[in-house]
């Protein structure tokens, strides 16, 4: 099973028009590409009516289950919110940066865990990080903390923070080191069965490229997700990948 996911972020997309679009584009189903879309938490009870052969991810979820929190939302209400809800996000590095720590990020699975919701996991090194030669004790710090009260990611997306948003896809080899560090660690845990994801500015010019990578079972694609048309051109490249 190969898994291309759409991470809309914080943008507003007209969700009929999107669909029409992708579907215009985009008509064989029945391979073994597993499309998940993110949309934000307003759009997923619409995302699961409209996107019958998708499966649904929520793009966050409180490390709460209840209670004074304002503005977060239990992993619960995102079930109420969408009954076909498969998936979550947690770590993603815009996340990160927005307080949350590798402890927030484990209490954040434990509640979808508690709600039968696969978590994808995300982790990803900056820059300086890279060019400092730290990037293996990083990734490796990410993926200790995360294991280490036996949780298990149903998705593991490697997402160096220098290549999301910018046009600028890691090239092969770094994602090649990274995806080899990543798989050493799930072996050294006997649970190289987790599929390993790539993403940041995935794009229709290189999805062939990235996926030509032999460990590789997908992508996360933010910006080049959120037009319904170029996403069911990636869609499309991918599932003869
Ligand atoms: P971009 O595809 O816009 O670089 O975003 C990648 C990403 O953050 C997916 O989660």
């Amino acid at each position: 099973m190969k898994y291309l996911i759409a991470n809309w972020k914080m943008n507003s997309i007209d969700i009929e028009e999107w669909k029409n679009e992708f579907e215009d584009h985009y008509k064989k189903f029945k391979d073994s590409t597993e499309i998940i879309v993110c949309p934000n938490f307003i759009d997923l009870s619409e995302c699961s009516e409209k996107f019958i052969n998708f499966n649904i991810g929520a793009q966050d979820v409180s490390s709460h289950s209840e209670g004074s929190f304002t503005g977060q939302i239990s992993a619960k209400q995102l079930l109420g919110a969408s009954k076909r809800l498969k998936y979550c996000i947690v770590g993603h590095s815009e996340a990160r940066s927005n307080g949350d720590s590798n402890l927030i990020v484990r209490e954040k699975s434990e509640q979808l865990r508690n709600n039968k919701i696969e978590p994808i996991l995300c982790i990803g090194e900056a820059k300086d990080v890279l060019s400092k030669g730290k990037r293996e004790s990083f990734l490796l710090e990410q993926l200790n903390s995360y294991f280490e009260t036996g949780l298990y990611p149903r998705l593991i997306a490697y997402e160096p923070i220098w290549a999301i948003g910018t046009g600028q896809a890691a090239d092969q080899k770094n994602i090649i080191e990274a995806l080899e560090i990543i798989s050493n660690f799930l072996e050294s845990k006997k649970l190289e069965k987790i599929p390993l994801l790539y993403g940041g500015s995935v794009s229709t010019e290189n999805i062939e490229e990235i996926m030509s990578l032999s460990n590789l079972a997908g992508c996360l694609v933010g910006n080049s997700s959120l037009d319904g048309k170029e996403f069911a051109r990636i869609a499309q490249k991918f599932r003869r990948c």
